[in-house]
């Protein structure tokens, strides 16, 4: 396969993309900063509806509904991937989901001014459908749009998108910005002009040319998007490797999230992409960024949210480095050693924790271990298992595996938010080594199960893996020609 240049075209269509991930940072940050104004919002508007102030369950209740709501939509979204992308193609249901945003973004704009804790609860559960859909969406387009040799760099930039947004919404959130009594309905309901950027630029985005050539059989419309968007006259090893898997898959029972678990082909890599992505929830990521607010303000930090804002930095700095790193070193040795980096930061953070009421600099020993934690989660755990999905599966059951990843990613990072103030509230300071001990599981994982797919097409990794399962397929599905071949011409990857 040939190694093609990085062109305007490709630049643009994965940026416009990655709008999606942007809106997905945005709306996971953006209601942290606000938490007082909104329950004092929720407490007026009960109290003026119900005639006497409601009770502090009831109000500390709705607003982890309104935080809580956006999982359960996330997790709706995510498992809806397959509904929209095989019947509208990859762009246009990227498209056609923004309507979702103006929704949600209009009810949560909205909700002060009709007194409806209603229409906030409402619109973050709309909002979090969107969200769980870019998490399908987003990584599946590009890493079809991109060529092989630049696939990870442009996976990476998924979580780029995410790690921004997360950041703007921080920023925005801020007293003399946006996260005021008067103006947070006006927070919730930015993330409107992104769907309406997003709305305007895709129409001149290409549809994801495998997309076209492979479920559409459009040959012609496809080689010419590879050749602009590739910067490239000769695709026709590209367009033949399409060919041979578009000839397989019209071979292959439809790739249902049932036959997934089922067939012995597709079992061992839809097990790593859920592994991958709980490895990246279970990490404690979310939990410590939780966490830090408090061990901030214990260093003497004066206003903590600067000190979240620092790290948020540090976040998009190191996405950036992966993102220059993931096709040279590859995937299975940057998760390796975020994963490595990040269990030894977390002994760091409870050694430190433990002694910090007897030795004060402690403190900064354990902000500096919070700060290279996030720096090794973004190295890896944070970019890889988003775009290795999309890798580790061909055509036909790419839509559906993509479903269950994103579906595992947002039920484990739903139940950690849900778990982890229950467990640190017991644990202490040995909480952290909850997540050291998943930490060394999943690096022993990926070590032993998860295969290098940098530089390689999703033919030869979707072959090495029925290389493996070859003896566990049933006979007599394919003719002997057929068979022949699919025979793996390479090592197979698992392995490697
Ligand atoms: C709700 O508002 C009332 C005043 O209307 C106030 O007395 C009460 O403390 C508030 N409750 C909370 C939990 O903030």
């Amino acid at each position: 396969m040939g190694t093609y240049k990085v062109t305007p075209s490709l630049v643009f269509a994965i940026t416009i993309a990655a709008i999606g991930s942007f809106q997905f940072g945005y709306n996971t940050g953006v209601i942290n900063a606000p938490e007082m104004i909104i329950t004092e919002f929720i407490n007026s508007t009960l109290s003026q509806k119900l005639g006497n102030p409601p009770s502090k369950e009831l109000l500390t209740t709705l607003w982890s509904l309104s935080v809580a709501i956006f999982s359960v939509g996330g997790m709706l979204g995510s498992f809806s991937v397959g509904l929209f992308v095989n019947r509208f193609g990859r762009r246009n249901s990227m498209l056609m989901v923004n309507v979702l945003v103006v929704v949600s973004g209009c009810l949560m704009g909205f909700c002060k001014m009709a007194k409806s804790v209603e229409m906030l609860i409402l619109g973050r559960l709309i909002t979090g459908i969107f969200c769980g859909l870019c998490t399908g969406f987003v990584p599946m387009y590009i890493g079809e749009v991109s060529p092989t040799n630049l696939r990870g760099a442009f996976g990476a930039l998924h979580q780029l998108g995410i790690v921004i947004g997360i950041l703007v919404a921080q920023i925005f959130g801020l007293k003399f910005i946006l996260g005021t009594e008067e103006h947070w309905p006006l927070l919730l309901a930015f993330t409107i002009l992104p769907a309406i950027l997003q709305s305007i630029a895709l129409p001149f985005c290409p549809k994801s040319p495998r997309f076209l050539l492979i479920n559409r059989k459009e040959e012609e419309s496809a080689t010419k998007i590879l050749q602009r968007l590739w910067g490239a006259q000769d695709v026709s090893q590209d367009i033949q490797e399409m060919k041979d898997e578009s000839v397989r898959m019209s071979q292959e029972k439809k790739a249902t999230v049932l036959e997934l678990f089922r067939s012995h082909k597709y079992q061992q890599p839809i097990m790593i992409a859920i592994m991958l992505q709980l490895s990246q929830q279970l990490s404690g990521i979310n939990a410590v960024f939780y966490y830090s607010t408090g061990i901030f303000e214990d260093a003497g930090v004066q206003e903590p949210i600067y000190a979240t804002i620092g790290a948020g930095v540090v976040n998009t700095i190191f996405t950036v480095v992966s993102v220059f790193l993931v096709d040279r070193a590859g995937r299975r040795s940057l998760h390796l050693i975020g994963l490595g980096g990040m269990a030894v930061c977390s002994i760091i953070m409870t050694i430190s924790l433990l002694l910090k009421s007897s030795y004060g600099f402690m403190s900064y020993i354990c902000i500096v271990a919070i700060l290279i934690y996030v720096a090794f989660f973004e190295i890896g755990p944070g970019p890889i298992p988003w775009f290795i999905v999309a890798e580790l599966f061909s055509q036909g059951p790419r839509p559906a595996a993509m479903a269950v990843a994103g579906c595992s990613n947002w039920t484990s990072n739903f139940l950690v938010g849900l778990l982890f103030p229950l467990a640190a509230a017991a644990l202490g300071a040995y909480v952290f080594i909850i997540f050291a001990v998943f930490l060394i599981i999943f690096l022993l994982f990926t070590f032993f199960k998860v295969p290098e797919t940098r530089g390689r097409t999703f033919e030869e990794i979707t072959r090495a893996f029925e290389g493996h399962a070859d003896d566990a397929q049933e006979p007599g599905k394919s003719s002997a020609l057929e068979l022949n071949s699919l025979q793996p011409e390479k090592e197979p990857v698992a392995g490697v």
